[in-house]
């Protein structure tokens, strides 16, 4: 939704703006060509590989693009190190990359057989979506598959999960998909057994909801007056969260909604990239405080 974003970001030439999911750069590509010649970007991502990548493909902008390896909920500290005080701008296109799921060989992805790992930063986080398999009680994953996948099965799988673990420790991507398999007794037509679960497991290592919440106030308060706040989410419980922080700070008097209603991609571009056909876009701009 290259369009639909850089129309809310309104960019201009000697802006600031800020991707806090940089991914392959290609949102920060188009931003920092919009902000032509002297806007400035820093783009955040929390996964070294994705900034190494975004890093090769933003080289021709020289200084103007500012790569940092840190997660967006950490957006006012980076600021402030980096002495900016207000941005004009700031874009958030939650998920992953496409990186992420077809070659990080991280677990991110159903369709062969990987470490069932998950999570985005390494680095920084400890536990692995089998570290969550093995050891939670069988009351947790099912509120786990339940709330953040919206799996209809979630109690049949979480007892299974639960029976093979009892022989086997659960190490793989493809052992899991088996034992959804098994579990859930009418497969959607729509979309793969599996992709609930492993949208929660996602969701659960790298606690995606918790960051989001604690980014959307520090985003607001980073934004100069008439600044614009734009954010992509995939998944119903992200979409909730930004629609509903940003009802509060339109009346707490902090941003307006540039739409009421989220954008969704033209039916051409989910032609084009099928995983863009859940995405909802909102938009808000700042207000004088
Ligand atoms: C959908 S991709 C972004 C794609 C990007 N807009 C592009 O044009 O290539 C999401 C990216 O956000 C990163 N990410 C997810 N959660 C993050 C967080 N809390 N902090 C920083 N980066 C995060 C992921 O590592 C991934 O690279």
């Amino acid at each position: 939704m290259v369009t639909e974003v850089l129309a809310g970001l309104s960019c201009r030439p000697d802006g600031v703006y800020v991707d806090g999911t940089l991914g392959l750069g290609g949102h920060a590509e188009a931003i920092l060509v919009a902000s032509s010649p002297s806007g400035r970007l820093v783009g955040l991502d929390q996964d070294r590989a994705a900034l190494h990548k975004a890093a090769q493909r933003l080289h021709p902008f020289g200084s103007r693009a500012l790569l940092i390896h840190s997660c967006y909920s950490h957006l006012a500290e980076v600021l402030a190190e980096l002495q900016i005080g207000s941005v004009a701008g700031i874009l958030l296109d939650l998920g992953i990359s496409t990186d992420q799921l077809q070659v990080s060989g991280r677990g991110f992805s159903f369709g062969g057989e990987e470490p069932l790992d998950m999570r985005m930063n390494p680095d920084a986080q400890e536990i692995t979506a089998a570290d969550l398999l093995n050891e939670k009680p069988e009351a947790e994953l099912n509120r786990l598959f339940w709330e953040l996948g919206e799996e209809r099965w979630a109690r049949r799988i979480a007892r299974r999960v639960v029976q093979v673990r009892q022989q086997i420790p659960l190490r793989t991507t493809a052992q899991l998909v088996e034992l959804i398999r098994q579990a859930v007794p009418v497969p959607s037509r729509r979309i793969h057994p599996a992709t609930r679960v492993f949208q929660a497991l996602r969701l659960a290592v790298n606690q995606e909801l918790e960051k989001l919440a604690a980014f959307i106030p520090q985003a607001i308060a980073a934004l100069e007056p008439q600044g614009r706040l734009v954010i992509i989410a995939y998944h119903s419980l992200e979409d909730r969260i930004v629609k509903q922080a940003f009802i509060r700070a339109e009346q707490n008097g902090l941003l307006k909604r540039v739409h009421k209603k989220p954008l969704v991609p033209q039916p051409e571009e989910v032609k084009r990239n099928p995983s863009a056909r859940s995405a909802k876009l909102r938009v808000a701009a700042r207000l004088a405080a």
